[in-house]
């Protein structure tokens, strides 16, 4: 077990530069397995998750080099076979072996996945989407067996604007006979990345980010190559930081319209955020004031940032309302949050955020992901000493967080327990 140790309220300055999405490329390496030649991914985070799907590729017999930031991947010679438990309750994202080998192979077996526990999280889109398509599928032992003669385009509507129901059935239609539309599909960018790789080996995809995807079944993908997007959620976590202890501090390699909610959000706040191309610069300010912000799909403010976010409004003049409305248990971090000195009311899914509160350091726990990098951005602006038990749920998300964090001048070293 790890821990993170934060001596509080550093000023930053300098750049840090955004790594790849995580939601991304732990779809785009299942996606992999798609092409029957070769692929390149480039701008690849190495972080804990990717590592745990290379582990997968290989059981597919899939050749893979990782080196300077680049996957180098080849599935020439893959074979199906079934993704144990040990490996694919490792991560949510395992789920999309799921279409990508029932795609290529008309079956897949694969454990229940795995990944933060912030609700019930279950995955009845996905499936029925599979058996939309021509599957069926068992439950056997905790594992799902799903299996189809042929697959064959036909019209899906998502009860739900799933990121991963939206993905899992690109990847599954691709190869259908005829042509498959997915109504009320998720909008995120990263749908748009696996998309982009999915056409560049030859798929038919149209209207990736809208609420209506078409795909087009082909026969045979290629080689395939593309570029991850900038991980909108790590920058998004970055410009909290900052806000609060930035002093010229620069965050590099951003698309801004990706983080559409996120800086009108910050800016109604009253965060200096000046914005150049692909960079914002960020100085902090004395007086913040509080701002409403409930989580919703993209393009709203997004789930994985309101726990840091709700960090940002302790520190925030007057009462901020702040409302969770994807996961029902994503609030976990509030008792930490309260334990270092804020006010927060908590009912249920929603909260009164009461500031401007001084934080003190403590001992606290990373519940989850996200919950990790609200205890984060608390523990920069506390008082002395905060320890983070618990953070291979923020390694899992943060590419190189230490030394990030530590370039820009903060005060951040992991222990092993
Ligand atoms: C993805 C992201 C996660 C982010 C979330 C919402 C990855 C690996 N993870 O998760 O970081 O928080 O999008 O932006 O990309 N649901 C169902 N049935 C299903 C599928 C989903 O009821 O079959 C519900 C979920 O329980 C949740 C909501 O739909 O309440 C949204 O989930 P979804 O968009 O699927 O999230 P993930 O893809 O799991």
């Amino acid at each position: 077990m790890k821990k993170l140790i934060i001596e509080g309220k550093r000023e930053l300055t300098g750049t840090i530069k955004i790594s790849g999405a995580k939601n991304s490329i732990v779809a785009l390496i299942p996606a992999t397995i798609l092409s029957d030649g070769k692929c390149t991914i480039y701008n690849v985070p190495n972080i804990s998750d990717v590592h745990r799907l290379i582990d997968m590729l290989k059981i597919l017999k899939v050749k893979v080099k990782f080196e300077n930031e680049t996957l180098y991947i080849d599935s020439t010679n893959s074979i199906n076979a079934e993704i144990p438990e040990e490996h694919a309750t490792k991560l949510r994202a395992s789920y999309y072996f799921m279409g990508a080998l029932l795609s290529k192979y008309k079956h897949s077996e694969i454990s229940y996945p795995g990944g933060c526990s912030i609700g019930a999280r279950p995955i009845d889109l996905h499936i029925n989407g599979f058996n939309k398509l021509g599957a069926t599928t068992k439950i056997e032992d905790n594992k799902y067996k799903i299996t189809a003669k042929k697959l064959v385009g036909t019209d899906i509507f998502l009860d739900i604007a799933s990121v991963g129901a939206t993905i899992n059935l690109m990847l599954a239609a691709v190869k259908a006979k005829g042509i498959t539309h997915i109504y009320n599909a998720a909008k995120e960018p990263e749908i748009v990345n696996v998309s982009s790789f999915l056409s560049s080996m030859g798929a038919k995809i149209y209207g990736a980010g809208t609420g209506e995807i078409t795909i087009e079944g082909v026969d045979k993908l290629g080689d395939g190559i593309v570029e991850v997007i900038p991980d909108r959620i790590e920058a998004g976590t970055y410009l909290m930081i900052g806000s609060l202890l930035g002093k010229n501090l620069v965050i590099e390699g951003i698309v801004k319209e990706h983080l559409g909610s996120v800086i009108t959000k910050l800016k109604e706040a009253g965060c200096d955020l000046e914005i150049k191309g692909s960079t914002i610069n960020i100085n902090k300010v004395k007086n913040l004031k509080a701002v409403n912000v409930k989580t919703l799909v993209y393009p709203g403010f997004p789930t994985d940032l309101g726990q840091p976010m709700s960090a940002l409004l302790t520190q925030c003049e007057g009462e901020s309302f702040f409302e969770e409305n994807i996961y029902e248990n994503r609030m976990r971090h509030i008792k930490h949050l309260n334990a270092m000195g804020a006010k927060i009311k908590l009912f249920d899914r929603s909260a009164i955020i009461t500031g401007k509160t001084p934080l003190k350091g403590r001992n606290v726990v990373a519940t989850d992901l996200r919950a990790g990098a609200a205890m984060l951005v608390a523990g920069m602006i506390a008082e002395g000493t905060t320890v983070i038990s618990n953070i291979e749920h923020i390694l899992r998300g943060y590419e190189n967080i230490v030394e990030k964090l530590s370039q820009v001048g903060a005060s951040v070293k992991i222990m092993e327990e």
